[in-house]
């Protein structure tokens, strides 16, 4: 090589070479993915599903990384992580989601849905989408409504199964509008705060209770400090699969859509470990000496006739139809 053409040529190669190299640094963009629950647990093997399909599908382009146990924070201040984009994907329950968008809110209604093929079939529709629809504007991308489960109450205090018998203990509960109006209403002392607050309140009895589905009140071992469980099935517990906007429009359109194809796949996984931690979490709450109270038909009905007044209040907040057409929803 000449030194007139060398002098020309090293410096195109030294530029092919960082292109190539800004090329692979794309190519290997990393989304932080954040949860609270264990890696086991029903967010934590959906969060792995996107971290493995990711990786085998998405042309290396991304890698998620998961972090379980609310390492990256509690849920609210995981969700205001994906809308300052601090943290680009979060698995959270949709507690906290509705102080960011109001319109989740009427999913958190008690005794809304009747059962797991309800709350499926109304998030997975047109009610759900037009839902999830409403996040952009608030600056989130709202990926796919996902599951907690349907929650129940536990206490260190009695047995509950009327609603006086609920009157007076102080129960934590989500930082959820819906969820503190419902419970203040039974005459609970609803007492909201973030979920790793809640095991030390409950061993320090700043608290008598909480509610949770069996698969958290489980996995958190809460029948080391909680005697009572009634089967309550109070609410419907949606969770949210969010996604910072700054992530995901960096995005091309097909990967974003394989993206949203594969966390609704892991959703599909999540929700089936929602149902089989609930079936081998009543038999270890059970062996591990928690009373557990089935409620009837009947006891359940006395919970939704005391919970009236705030079913008022949510048909003057939400718009009575469009509860009904959730209600009604087949
Ligand atoms: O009770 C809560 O805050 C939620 O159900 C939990 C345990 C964080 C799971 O989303």
């Amino acid at each position: 090589m000449s030194g007139v053409c060398s002098r020309f040529i090293k410096p195109l190669i030294a530029a092919a070479a960082i292109a190539l190299l800004a090329g692979v640094a794309q190519a290997q963009t990393v989304l932080k993915l954040g949860h609270g629950l264990q890696r086991e647990a029903h967010y934590g093997v959906g969060a792995a599903h996107i971290a493995k399909a990711v990786a085998e599908r998405m042309g290396g382009r991304y890698k998620v990384e998961v972090f379980p146990d609310f390492q990256l924070g509690g849920e609210r201040e995981m969700t205001e992580g994906v809308q300052l984009g601090t943290i680009d994907i979060v698995w959270t329950s949709s507690g906290p989601v509705g102080n960011f968008v109001p319109e989740t809110l009427i999913t958190d209604i008690p005794f809304l849905f009747r059962d797991y093929q309800h709350a499926r079939s109304v998030l997975d529709g047109p009610i759900g989408q037009a839902t999830l629809d409403k996040c952009t504007a608030k600056g989130i991308v709202c990926l796919a409504w996902a599951e907690n489960g349907f929650r129940h109450m536990t206490n260190s205090k009695r047995e509950v199964k009327a609603p006086g018998d609920a009157k007076g203990l102080k129960l934590r509960t989500m930082e959820n509008q819906v969820h503190m109006q419902a419970f203040r209403t039974l005459g609970v002392q609803a007492t909201p705060m973030a979920w790793p607050e809640v095991l030390p309140a409950l061993q320090q009895g700043t608290i008598d209770g909480q509610e949770n589905p069996i698969g958290v009140i489980v996995s958190a071992k809460l029948y080391q400090v909680q005697k009572f469980l009634t089967l309550t099935g109070h609410v419907y517990s949606p969770a949210l699969v969010l996604m910072s906007p700054a992530a995901f429009n960096k995005m091309s359109p097909a990967d974003q859509k394989l993206l949203r194809e594969i966390t609704r796949e892991a959703v599909t996984i999540n929700r089936a470990r929602v149902e089989e931690l609930e079936r081998l979490g009543l038999e270890e709450a059970k062996k591990n000496g928690m009373q557990i109270r089935t409620l009837s038909t009947e006891e359940k009905a006395e919970f939704q006739k005391a919970l009236e007044p705030a079913f008022r209040e949510f048909a003057k907040r939400f718009g009575q139809a469009n509860i009904d057409a959730i209600r009604n929803a087949k």
